[in-house]
């Protein structure tokens, strides 16, 4: 790929569009002087792809201006120089640094306690993955850590883990509940995401992951379990505890059917739905996604060409998660396959302490380029708009434009392709989320 492909035509004059709106704004804060990675969208917002699956929206000398939390205008040049800037103003000369718009990592269990590592230096494969869940271990495992840690603990891990991330770049979150299991105890860890998203620097978005695994006491009741868990769902709804619920769609973990009254419960609640789907076997759970309408379907590394039409035709993202293939040790997802059939890709850390103990998204954007086969460019148009769309927050960040969140990080590099390249280089520098600086 060229390091510096010409924009078309429409992108020139879309981005110059936006530099006429100088002047109509004060501005609190201005990054100029930047390789500036815009992510605006060449025609209508949505999820990218076919040529616009790697289009990272280059402006050379760049600049962008917030007020308040939100981007008010981007252009080139010294053309910031007419802004009019508030008292307390800042001014950033980002000369030599990539400027571009905060992660968003669409797929992440932040909330629990303990660490796997005997499972982790022993196992060798995805089937030893299940065999080892199966035997009581794995998710079991850090079910009874959490269980064991208090609230306040708890708390603490979690923040420290969402400050980690920040300070890597990600301004959007999603964190999952799903170890608990019990519905008492998979609220307990929801309740304590929302007392972390309400002091959090960066966006949480919480999901209610309801079927992770079946708890030991339940195994002869697996239907009752189910019912209970799709029980919870308008509790979780009516205390505003999680914007969207998910289950580990798997051979011998939870089937396509146990999902469905989970689905319906969600719709009726008016949550999104999101699916772990074909992590390790294909159970057709990324043609299930797809035609529940999910808002992501997640893993996806043994989706069927079918389930891959079927994301395609609902334009629906597909959630690439290479930091667990990488651990696991099972065949990553193969980009290229899902970027020829038309399905919008998004790439996120699944951090957690069993599948995919990677922290922060420049990781995941090096995975994906190494194991996945995508290339730079789409990794982090993966890595943001894509992203953000797979959290329904498609016009509110991602991109570096007029009316969006000022999420931004700039990079300590003059080429973002080292994002892909120089895997565990300290390459984010500041990052702002809502027009503040999380690190500087
Ligand atoms: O995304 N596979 C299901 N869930 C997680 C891992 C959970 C765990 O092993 O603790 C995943 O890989
Ligand atoms: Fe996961």
């Amino acid at each position: 790929m060229p390091r510096r492909a010409s924009p078309s035509r429409a992108a020139v004059s879309r981005r110059s569009r936006e530099i006429e709106q100088v002047g109509v704004s004060q501005a609190d804060l201005v990054i100029h002087h930047a390789r500036l990675l815009t992510l605006a969208p060449l025609s209508e917002e949505r999820p990218r792809t076919g040529a616009a699956a790697g289009d990272v929206g280059t402006v050379e000398n760049g600049w962008v201006a917030a007020r308040d939390g939100v981007i008010v205008a981007t252009g080139r040049d010294g053309t910031w120089e007419h802004l009019e800037l508030t008292a307390d103003a800042t001014v950033v000369d980002a000369a030599g640094a990539v400027v571009m718009p905060g992660f968003v990592d669409a797929h992440t269990h932040l909330c629990y306690a303990g660490q796997r590592w005997d499972e982790f230096v022993t196992r060798k494969s995805g089937a030893d993955y299940l065999a080892v869940l199966e035997r009581g271990g794995g998710i079991h495992a850090t079910v009874r850590a959490t269980r064991e840690a208090s609230d306040d603990a708890l708390l603490a891990l979690l923040e420290r883990r969402l400050a980690e991330a920040a300070r890597l770049g990600t301004t959007t979150i999603e964190v999952k509940s799903g170890y608990g299991l019990e519905p008492e105890a998979e609220l307990r860890s929801l309740r304590i995401i929302a007392r972390a998203k309400a002091n959090a620097p960066i966006d949480v978005s919480p999901t209610y992951l309801a079927l992770h695994a079946l708890p030991a006491r339940h195994v002869a009741a697996r239907r009752a379990f189910v019912r209970e868990a799709v029980a919870a769902v308008a509790m979780v709804a009516s205390e505003g505890l999680a914007e969207a619920v998910d289950a580990f769609v798997e051979r011998g973990v939870f089937e396509t059917d146990d999902v469905r009254p989970l689905v319906k419960a969600a719709r009726d609640a008016g949550l999104a739905l999101t699916l772990h789907a074909d992590q390790l076997n294909d159970v057709g759970a990324t043609a299930f996604a797809a035609r529940m309408k999910a808002r992501s379907a997640d893993h996806v590394a043994n989706a069927s060409a079918d389930g891959l039409r079927a994301l395609a035709r609902a334009a629906i993202p597909a959630v690439l998660l290479p930091g667990s293939a990488f651990f696991v040790g099972y065949t990553p997802p193969d980009a290229r396959r899902f970027l020829a059939a038309g399905v919008p890709l998004a790439v996120a850390s699944d951090h957690n302490p069993g599948t995919s103990p990677i922290v922060g998204m420049p990781s995941a954007i090096a995975l994906a380029v190494a194991l996945c086969g995508l290339s730079p460019h789409e990794a982090i148009v993966a890595a943001t708009i894509n992203a953000a769309h797979a959290l329904g927050r498609g016009e509110r960040t991602g991109a570096l434009v007029k009316s969006r969140r000022a999420d931004i990080v700039l990079l300590r590099t003059d080429d973002e392709r080292e994002l892909a390249y120089g895997l565990g280089a300290p390459l984010v520098g500041t990052v702002f989320a809502g027009g503040r600086p999380v690190r500087s």
